[in-house]
Order: structure tokens, then C-alpha cells, then sequence
């Protein structure tokens, strides 16, 4: 992976004056507020043939890498990153788990905070870290390019600080994701377009390769050297497009010490599962005798087998011990993997995730609640009056609380900011429209078929929110959701089977030590309830982290609106953002504010 960090590497060539000017306008507010380093980082995309599985295919990627680069940072420092289309299509990147504070300017969902940077033209985003420590990523946020465009990010403690468990020796990146046959943009262009089913993977990869139990990966397998003796911390990202994952090292145990960029209580484990989206920082001691062992995933599925195939894949990696020695090959596979519909060791895994919740690192859960939500996720079907091939039958879709979201043409960070009607409306429900039996078998015509809309839910700075996302049985589509928030993290306070019960469910939150994330799944035929205040004023997507899902409207965006201080309100926003494909000129004219001739 390649990595580059070099402060004067600055292509003045792609920037305006203006440009410059405010990016230096920018950096100098920041510094006044903000300690920590700032870095420069090129992000070149372009396609580039790749060849897994027998077959060569072109496909996006930053920096020619497959995961891309890394970025490493320590906690409060602050990154540009100047990305280059040279690709075919737009393109954008989200900094995921990265709070952004006051920054949704540069948080990358398409047609929520920005549109799409046109190939042949570059965009500069501000990656403004806060609290986060450990690991997270970067992935693009745009149709499915996230495949393929994504890459690890690490934060260090803050120069002079240290871990809260012994410091490791050394580090290794682990990057899961999805292997697809073909040009997945145009492969999820005609799903959407006809209504058929959106595409499945081939293969799982770990750091990009396939490995040894998949066609024509002789020799490419993904090989991780380790010292005996030495404990290494194992930076794990899930950046597969729809896979909840087993993972698991054979002869080794794990510790699982982080999660979504906070520690957690260690958690000794022999695999874990881990949701698309998440992030996982585990201790790994290389104790046991020299050789080479497998490192393996597969695919977790929750999904009925009868109504979605699945990917049944395992992907593997090595682990070598350096040394002189002979070994028995091959290398042994982790017997403590669990097989692909093993529930119960999914279950047993997630629920010892919890808060460190000490002095050091300490939680700040909401006790009395000014917001309460109740959303259900659920499968659904909209009747598809426009779809190409002519039928105008139920196809898939998804939605919160029934409401299918749909992606508007102008962003909505960029209507809300402006004032601009017509492009969403604020009236995301609180509630579902009706109260069912969400985790039945039966459900009737109007609670199968959703709608369409681009409504968002507004909140006031400093709300504390509380919301309980209950899945459903829809279309016997019942199936864990990686629930995925941008510009906060929440606290999951509890979680249970069956239908919420606002009586005595309360009863059992988990007020001291919950898990603080961005990405949790809502159990299959089940609940959770998060909690989290909103301190961070912007727009932000709401969405499950499956990407088929995400595809078909599980999503909705909350604007949490300024404080009544500059220092509680959105930043200004950056000279240059990107163009809509309807330019709003007009409108932006209305609000003058000195940018309309580089703006659009
Ligand atoms: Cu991993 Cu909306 O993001
Ligand atoms: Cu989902």
C-alpha cells in the first residue's frame, strides 16, 4: 500500500487562486482553534486492470492500489486530501467514522453534502479529526465505486499520550472487501434501472487478494510476517459491500481492544464478526510455533436462504513466522471460524461489546431525553411504473419507517445552506405509520408497499436523542442492518429480539458502559436503541451500511441546525465545490454572498 505524506507535494497546477486562497483562509482559522498537525495527501483515481479469479477487469482505484493508500494521523491533527478524477465516472469520498466537526462540507455522501467530483476535475476535502482514536476508513460514496475505492485510516494517540493497554510492538492493516466479476457500475445501473436484483460478490479479498482456496491465486495470497514473541495490534477493516463477516486466525487469539475509532473493554475471542462499516483495533501475541497459519474469513449471513443466496466464499491470508524452519504445508485453517449461518456465535460475539467507560476514557451517555424516534427497517416493495423494461410489478425496496429515500439532484447540504425549496422536505416521521406485528410472518398489502421521498428530520444543536430502530419481517426480509451514522458517534443502549417493548425494554439499557460507534446492526427480527447528542450542526446521512440496502432507500439524512454561536454553527462553506447536474444559479444568486461566479 502506498503511502504518501508529503506536505510540499502540493499540485498548485489543479488550483486556482482562489482555490488557495481559501484553503489558506481555512487552515488559518483552524489553527487558531485546533492543536494537532495538518497533512497533505494526493488521491489520484483512475481505472486500472486487476486480474482475481481468472479474469481481468478495469476498475476504479486511488493511487492504483487495491485497498488504496492509507492515512495516518494522530488524534486532532487535520488532513487535505486533494482528490484527482482521472476515472470515468464521478466520484466522491466519505471519511468514514470521522466526525467532522462543523465540516459537512467535506463528509463526501452524494446528493446529501455535495454532488459527484466530474471526471477530469479534482475537489479538495478538509478532514477535520476530533475524538477519534484507532482505526477507521475512507471509501467513495457514490454509486457502488466503494468497492474498490477505499483504503484504511489510522489515528494514533496524540503525540504524548498512549494506548490504554500495552503499547503493541508493531501493526498490521487488514482490509476485508468484496470481489465482483464484471464493471459493477454498469451491473448496479441496470439493476436499478430495471428493478432486478442488485449484484452479488464472487469472493472476498484481504488486503486484495483472493487467496488460496480461490481459482488462480497461486502464489498472490496475502502473506503478514510476524517476530515470534511480538505482540502486534491488527487494524480491521469490514469495507465488503454487503457481507456481515467471520474472521479468525488459526493457533491465535484475539483481543479485541477497539471499534468505529473508540476503545472498548478488551474482549478475548478466537473470531469475531464484524458489520460492513465497522472498524476493529485487536491485539494479536505471535506465541505459538513457528509456521504459517491461516488467516480466514467468510461471510456471516442472517438472511433466510431461501430468499437471498449468499457468497459462500472463504477468503484467506497467512501469517508467517519469520525464522529458519521448516513447516508442514499446508497452513492450518482456524477450526474457531463459525460457519456462514452460525446466529448464535454472531449474537455472542456483539454482546460483549462495551464502552472502556473509565476515568481516562469516560462516557458521556444522555440520561434525559429532549428527541425520541422509533424507526422501523425494513424490506418493502414500490410499484415500478418507470422501470425500463415495461413492468409495472412490486420490485424491491427498502425503507425507514416507509419512506423509501430518493437521492435529490442538487445536494441537500447545498439546498440547506442556500435556502433553496424543492429539493427535500422536513417531515421524516418520528414514527412509523402504523404500529404492527414488525416481526410476524403476515403482513398486509399497505404495510409491504412503500413510497418515495427525500424527507429529512431536523434537529435542534444540543438535542439528546433517543432512537429505537426496529427491524421488520417484511417479505420474510428480515436480516441484520449495519445502521450507519455520519458526523456523530452514539451509543447503543440496548438491543433485543422480537418487538420493542417501550415499557419494560427501558428497564434493561445498558447506561454505563455501552458501546460507543457509528455503525451497529439492528438484529434480525429485533431491536436497538441508541442514544447521542447532537453536537455537531450539518446535514448527515442515516443509512445501513448494506449497500444493496442503501441502493434501494434504507437511508434518511438528519440536519442538525446551527447553535447560536459561531463556534456551534456550520463552517463557511469552501470556495470550490463541485457542480450539481441542475446549476441553481439563480438561487444562489439570491443568497449572495460574494462566491456566485465560482460556486456553481
Ligand atoms: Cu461508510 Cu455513509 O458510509
Ligand atoms: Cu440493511
Amino acid at each position: 500500500m502506498v503511502e504518501v505524506d508529503e506536505i510540499m507535494n502540493f499540485k498548485i497546477k489543479f488550483y486556482t487562486m482562489l482555490e488557495i486562497l481559501g484553503i489558506l483562509l481555512l487552515a488559518g482559522q483552524f489553527f487558531c482553534v485546533v492543536q494537532g498537525d495538518v497533512h497533505f495527501y494526493d488521491f489520484v483515481i483512475t481505472e486500472k486492470n486487476f486480474t482475481r479469479l481468472c479474469m481481468t477487469k478495469s476498475m476504479p482505484v486511488v493511487n492504483e492500489s487495491f485497498p488504496g493508500p492509507v492515512i495516518r494521523v494522530h488524534k486532532g491533527d487535520t488532513v487535505f486530501v486533494n482528490v484527482y478524477n482521472e476515472g470515468d465516472y464521478g466520484v466522491t469520498i466519505h471519511w468514514h467514522g470521522v466526525k467532522q466537526p462543523r465540516n459537512p462540507w467535506s463528509d463526501g455522501p452524494e446528493y446529501i453534502t455535495q454532488c459527484a467530483i466530474a471526471p477530469a476535475s479534482n475537489f479538495s476535502y478538509e478532514v477535520i479529526f476530533s475524538d477519534e482514536e484507532g482505526t477507521l476508513w475512507w471509501h467513495a460514496h457514490s454509486d457502488w465505486t466503494r468497492a474498490t475505492v477505499h483504503g484504511a485510516i489510522v489515528v494514533l494517540p496524540a503525540i504524548g499520550s498512549t494506548y490504554p493497554f500495552p503499547e503493541p510492538d508493531e501493526e498490521e492493516i487488514i482490509v476485508l472487501a468484496a470481489w465482483y466479476i464484471g464493471d459493477l457500475k454498469v451491473l448496479v445501473d441496470v439493476a436499478l434501472d430495471t428493478g432486478g436484483d442488485l449484484p452479488h460478490s464472487e469472493a472476498y479479498t484481504i488486503n486484495g487478494e483472493t487467496g488460496d482456496f480461490s481459482e488462480c491465486s497461486n502464489g498472490k495470497t496475502y502473506r503478514w510476517m510476524v517476530d515470534y514473541g511480538k505482540k502486534y495490534l491488527l487494524r480491521i477493516v469490514n469495507a465488503v459491500m454487503n457481507a456481515e463477516m467471520f474472521f479468525a486466525v488459526a493457533g491465535h487469539n484475539l483481543t479485541v481492544v477497539g471499534m468505529d475509532g473508540h476503545y472498548i473493554k478488551p474482549i478475548a475471542t478466537d473470531y469475531i464478526m464484524i458489520s460492513p462499516g465497522q472498524t476493529m483495533d485487536v491485539l494479536l501475541t505471535a506465541n505459538q510455533s513457528l509456521g504459517q497459519y491461516y488467516i480466514a474469513a467468510r461471510q456471516f449471513s442472517s438472511e433466510n436462504v431461501a430468499v437471498t443466496g449468499f457468497d459462500h466464499a472463504n477468503v484467506t491470508a497467512i501469517l508467517e513466522y519469520r525464522g529458519n524452519y521448516s513447516f508442514p504445508s499446508p497452513p492450518s485453517f482456524p477450526s474457531t471460524l463459525p460457519l456462514y449461518l452460525d446466529f448464535s456465535a454472531a449474537v455472542n460475539f456483539t454482546k460483549h461489546i462495551r464502552s472502556l467507560a473509565s476515568q481516562d476514557y469516560p462516557v458521556h451517555v444522555p440520561l434525559n431525553i429532549s428527541t425520541r424516534m422509533f424507526i422501523t427497517v425494513s424490506m418493502n416493495s414500490i410499484l415500478c411504473a418507470g422501470c425500463s423494461d415495461g413492468s409495472d410489478d412490486g420490485i424491491l425496496s427498502t425503507s425507514l419507517n416507509n419512506i423509501s429515500w430518493f437521492n435529490p439532484t442538487t445536494d441537500v447540504l447545498f439546498a440547506y445552506y442556500r435556502n433553496i425549496s424543492g429539493v427535500y422536505t422536513p417531515d421524516f416521521p418520528d414514527f412509523p405509520p402504523s404500529f404492527y406485528n414488525f416481526t410476524g410472518d403476515e403482513f398486509s398489502e399497505n404495510i409491504i408497499l412503500t413510497v418515495q421521498a427525500t424527507k429529512v428530520k431536523i434537529l435542534n444543536y444540543n438535542e439528546t436523542v433517543e432512537i429505537v430502530f426496529q427491524g421488520t419481517n417484511v417479505l420474510e426480509g428480515s436480516v441484520n442492518h449495519p445502521m450507519h451514522l455520519h458526523g456523530h458517534s452514539f451509543y447503543v443502549v440496548g438491543s433485543g429480539f422480537g418487538n420493542f417493548d417501550n415499557e419494560t425494554d427501558p428497564q434493561g439499557f445498558n447506561l454505563v458502559d455501552p458501546p460507543e460507534v457509528t455503525t451497529f446492526g439492528v438484529p434480525k427480527k429485533g431491536w436497538i436503541a441508541i442514544r447521542f447528542v447532537t453536537k455537531n450542526p450539518g446535514v448527515w446521512f442515516w443509512h445501513c451500511h448494506l449497500d444493496r440496502h442503501l441502493s434501494w432507500g434504507m437511508n434518511t439524512v438528519f440536519i442538525v441546525k446551527n447553535g447560536d454561536t459561531a463556534e456551534t454553527s456550520i463552517r463557511p462553506p469552501p470556495a470550490y465545490m463541485p457542480s450539481c447536474k441542475v446549476p441553481l444559479l439563480k438561487d444562489w444568486r439570491q443568497n449572495d454572498d460574494g462566491l456566485d461566479d465560482i460556486a456553481i
